[in-house]
């Protein structure tokens, strides 16, 4: 008989078509996530799972459902599963790294551009009739030539936004866990500094780290004070990485010039303070959103399930330990 694979909300055909070939596949639902108790009534019946970043895989319920075989995540973060708890209970967890890179630096770029060049102000400023005729001093924005790029992650989507830097002819630093190889720093033209100096000397500031117990609250009160009043913060990351009220604060107090967000403290909510500043840019956790890399995740999100399935090893395996 074959194998049964929960997905907990219904991802593209592309990825659904892979996992029926060998798979009796069950969506839960295209609407919402399953709750707690609802997953842990299902899982017993199931022998793979495909979440979503917003299921909560932690310990307590892992301990529950030691029988599966494998956790695809569909999604390069996986903040949202208790790892070590699973690899101690013997489940591979994948993920979906690579895919996604693009889009994501795509998206932080956006942010970027948006709030520096103001372009939603712009936009509601025509939308509401107030637009009367040219002035030399109408928006003014931050030029981006010449400016400093700090990136805080230097892993794929972090260098994927260095390239775009470079090609804007900004000067591009970077702080990591550890640094990167002298000839893939030439190749990006990127200057190792610490977090400190990052913070410091940035115009802009894009935050392309995981997130874990070291990066909560990595961004609080004290490290935003240090920014420049005329930097940016863009966060693509996850958004416990910034400590939110802190944020609005340091947005308020003028510490810092403006921020594009992708992600947030508590999705779905939003701090309300962020929603009155009009040197805000927000989206909804949208960084992996186009149609090529939402089918390309499922697709690998698929085939790393049922690569794991069949005694495969997937593409992508967050804990080696697991795998024997
Ligand atoms: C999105 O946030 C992801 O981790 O893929
Ligand atoms: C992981 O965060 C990556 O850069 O793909």
């Amino acid at each position: 008989t074959k194998p049964r694979v929960l997905v907990t909300r219904e991802i593209p055909e592309a990825g659904l078509r892979i996992l029926r070939e060998s798979c009796e596949v069950t969506v839960f639902s295209s609407e919402r996530q399953p709750t707690r108790e609802e997953l842990l009534d299902l899982l017993p019946n199931f022998d793979g799972l495909l979440s979503m970043l917003i299921d909560s895989l932690d310990r307590p319920l892992l301990e529950k459902v030691p029988h599966l075989r494998v956790i695809s995540n569909y999604a390069v973060g996986y903040n949202n599963i208790d790892i070590q708890a699973a690899t101690q209970l013997g489940i591979p967890v994948t993920n979906t790294p690579g895919v996604l890179t693009n889009a994501t630096a795509d998206i932080a770029w956006a942010l970027l551009m948006a709030v520096t060049r103001r372009i939603v102000e712009g936009d509601t400023y025509i939308r509401q009739g107030q637009w009367v005729g040219w002035s030399p001093n109408l928006l003014l924005g931050m030029e981006l030539s010449g400016k400093t790029m700090g990136i805080v992650g230097a892993g794929r989507i972090g260098l994927a936004v260095a390239k775009r830097a470079r090609a804007f002819d900004m000067n591009v630093t970077y702080s990591n866990r550890r640094r990167l190889d002298e000839a893939v720093e030439r190749e990006y033209g990127l200057t190792y500094v610490d977090l400190d100096t990052l913070v410091r000397t940035s115009d802009v500031i894009s935050l392309n780290l995981p997130y874990n117990a070291e990066s909560h609250h990595l961004f609080n009160a004290d490290l935003l004070s240090r920014m420049k009043p005329t930097a940016y913060l863009i966060n693509t990351a996850r958004g416990p990485i910034v400590d939110e009220a802190a944020l609005v604060e340091a947005l308020k107090k003028g510490q810092l010039a403006g921020a594009g967000l992708d992600v947030f403290e508590n999705e779905p909510s939003v701090h309300p303070g962020l929603l009155e500043l009009s040197n805000v840019v927000m989206v909804p956790h949208v960084g992996s959103s186009t149609r090529e890399t939402r089918d390309n995740m499922a697709i690998l999100a698929a085939e790393n399930l049922v690569r794991v399935l069949q005694g495969n090893r997937p593409h992508s395996l967050v804990n080696e330990e697991v795998f024997s």
